[in-house]
């Protein structure tokens, strides 16, 4: 594996993002350490999921053998965002929070997991060495140009979905 390859480099920010939930999950109430790790949190996983999504997605997604796992993981991308939008709607000194938090924490590491055991290595079937390299390249451009961009939007979820 070289570090030109675009699935490295996602897998570099997935660890981190298991890192900074680790870290949320060990915090109390409305401390500092839990705002400011919540929006660093909040800011890193839209720009990545854009990112990823503008990098790799893409092209997997006219691709006719990867379309049905892109389309899977793109939606499970945008629940995510409404799961942060919700929690940054809520108060964050509740229970509630800490509820939902669980819920992100849950989806989110099975979200990334299997994007890790599953659809890259389906991806990588059909791309080649100079894909990957150009996937990287792109990622990186578009995720700072996207963390510049993003930010903390608290919308509350309704609960009555129809
Ligand atoms: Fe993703
Ligand atoms: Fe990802």
């Amino acid at each position: 594996m070289s570090d030109t390859e675009i699935f490295d480099r996602l897998k570099q920010d997935h660890d981190l993002h298991r890192e900074l939930i680790a870290r949320i999950g060990e915090t109390h109430g409305e401390s500092d350490e839990r705002k400011e790790l919540f929006e660093k949190l909040t800011l890193e996983l839209k720009a990545h999921a854009s990112a990823e999504e503008q990098a790799l997605y893409s092209t997997m997604m006219r691709k006719p053998r990867t379309t049905d796992e892109t389309r899977h993981s793109v939606a499970e991308h945008h629940e995510i965002e409404e799961l942060l939008n919700d929690l940054a709607a809520t108060d964050m000194s509740s229970g509630a929070w800490l509820t939902k938090f669980r819920t992100l924490e849950h989806d989110y590491l099975h979200h990334i997991d299997e994007e890790e055991n599953d659809h890259f290595p389906d991806f990588a079937k059909h791309l080649t060495r100079d894909d990957e390299t150009h996937m990287r390249a792109v990622f990186d451009r578009r995720k700072r140009a996207e963390k510049a961009d993003a930010k903390v939007t608290p919308v509350e979820m309704e609960d009555a979905k129809e």
